[in-house]
């Protein structure tokens, strides 16, 4: 079947007119409840505040139709990916992660997971290809990875974790559902930091698991009820309003990140610029076939840390940040939290600020260095 994109979107738009009434309001509710009335026999879908709410699900009901899959939402992308972890590893079987992706989700395996017995095993994601899958239970994969921006194959993963008998596990948070669908190229599991471009107003954390195994999502939100990982009912409605104006934000962001990637390169200043969109990315045509669009991040190296550092704090369309996605152009040096980089390194997250304004303040700032 052919992605119609186009319809996932509109759908997700008018998601809920098709479930309410006349009278009854367009955006969903801030339900702020912790308890529902429930006379007698328990019934129906909402009855105490750490099992369900419907701001909630009004948000999962809008994420599943961009996943076109089962989506359970967590508090944090953090939350998503732990929900994952101890869902799924128990001691004696092991979890292969990428060493050179987002720090915290090692943190969870060699902080949390070891202690209980787990096998912690890690590589670089241009070494997934050339690794035996046999011995994992879980295969975490994070394309483009965060912050280097190396691509993985995950048709590729998907196959060697099938003939392996490995679940595959993708963290799809630097290109949302709009740029990248790793459940349509084979994985088992998606989980996002929807804190980043999904929400993209950078005013709430949010995470959620997707996933096309009812019996995986069952026990994921088993997990959450139990655990009590739970959303904020204002949290989801930011994240649902933020999801209305994703697929505009985003085309924006990745035009700029485009254009921008490509100017960068060719300025003085600059010692290098990593964009899967540029023909010098070592992973262009795999990025080329595997996603949608090259996404919102670029890498842009300078000659030392003052420079970079410079750059940053000389772009007052820049706002020096950790984090990504968000409306507002952002920056900072990955090695300031120790990240496989180098000290002038930059991850830079083109927002959405009209494209000529940006680049003729950068250019200023550039040309200042
Ligand atoms: C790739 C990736 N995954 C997960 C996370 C965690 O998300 P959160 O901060 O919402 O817990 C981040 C945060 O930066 C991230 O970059």
């Amino acid at each position: 079947m052919t992605l119609d994109l186009n319809n996932i979107v509109a759908n997700m738009l008018h998601h809920r007119q098709n479930t309410i009434g006349t009278g009854e309001p367009i955006s969903p509710p801030i339900v702020q409840a912790s308890t529902y009335k429930l006379p007698a026999v328990p019934e129906g879908e909402y009855q105490y505040g750490r099992v369900s709410n419907p701001t909630w699900s009004a948000a999962e009901q809008a994420i599943a139709l961009l996943e076109d899959a089962d989506v359970v939402a967590f508090p944090s992308g953090m939350a998503a990916i732990s929900a994952v972890l101890l869902t799924t590893m128990r001691p004696g079987e092991t979890l292969l992660l990428p060493s050179d992706g987002y720090y915290v989700s090692r943190l969870v395996a060699q902080k949390i997971l070891a202690p209980m017995g787990v096998l912690i095993d890690e590589c670089p994601s241009l070494e997934y290809d050339s690794r035996d899958f046999n011995d994992y239970k879980l295969v975490m994969v994070e394309t483009p990875s965060n912050p280097k921006l190396d691509i993985c194959d995950l048709q590729a993963m998907a196959a060697k974790c099938q003939a392996a008998g490995a679940l595959l596990m993708v963290d799809n948070t630097t290109m949302t559902p709009l740029g990248q669908r790793p459940l349509d190229l084979g994985a088992d599991i998606v989980v996002s930091a929807d804190t980043k471009a999904l929400n993209g107003h950078s005013d709430a954390l949010f995470g959620h698991v997707a996933s096309r195994n009812a019996e995986f999502i069952d026990g994921i939100r088993e997990w959450r009820t139990i655990s009590g990982s739970i959303v904020g009912a204002h949290d989801a409605w930011l994240v649902h309003r933020g999801l209305e104006t994703l697929e505009i934000r985003y085309e924006r962001m990745c035009a700029n990140a485009g254009i921008i990637a490509a100017r960068l390169a060719a300025h003085g200043a600059v010692e290098s610029v990593v964009y899967p969109g540029l023909e010098s990315h070592a992973g262009h045509e795999l990025a080329k076939a595997q996603m949608l669009t090259f996404g919102t991040i670029l890498g842009v190296t300078f000659k030392d840390v003052a420079t970079a550092e410079a750059f940053i704090d000389g772009s007052k369309y820049i706002v020096a940040a950790t984090s990504f996605g968000g409306v507002h152009t952002s920056a900072e040096r990955r090695a300031r939290w120790g990240d496989d980089v180098a000290d002038s390194y930059v991850r830079l997250s083109l927002g959405i600020e009209p494209t000529e304004a940006l680049w003729a303040d950068m250019l200023r700032s550039l040309d200042a260095l």
